[in-house]
């Protein structure tokens, strides 16, 4: 099974419109769920899509406008295969 790629905007836009805060609540539930091996986590520069953001690109798919609310069941649908992979015995 091929890794989750998450990318987080770190222009200053996106940054300071709440991609800081995104940026720890993903860190903190890759620690939480033990999704160091199945999760590539890196920043981007601005890609002058500020107006739709914070943005956040994960496995190629752009979301926008996200805050913790929206991060948190972006996370649990696309980590649900893992989940599902781990709870296999
Ligand atoms: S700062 Fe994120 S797209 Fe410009």
């Amino acid at each position: 099974m091929s890794k989750l790629n998450i990318t987080v905007c770190m222009g200053s836009s996106c940054f300071a419109r709440g991609n800081q805060e995104n940026l720890a609540f993903i860190e903190e539930y890759i620690q939480k769920n033990g999704l160091n091996a199945e999760i590539d986590l890196e920043g981007m520069r601005c890609e002058n899509n500020c107006a739709k953001g914070p943005n956040i690109y994960i496995n190629g798919v752009e979301y926008n406008e996200v805050d913790i609310d929206k991060l948190k069941g972006i996370l649990d649908r696309e980590c649900e295969w893992i989940n599902k992979t781990q709870s296999t015995p």
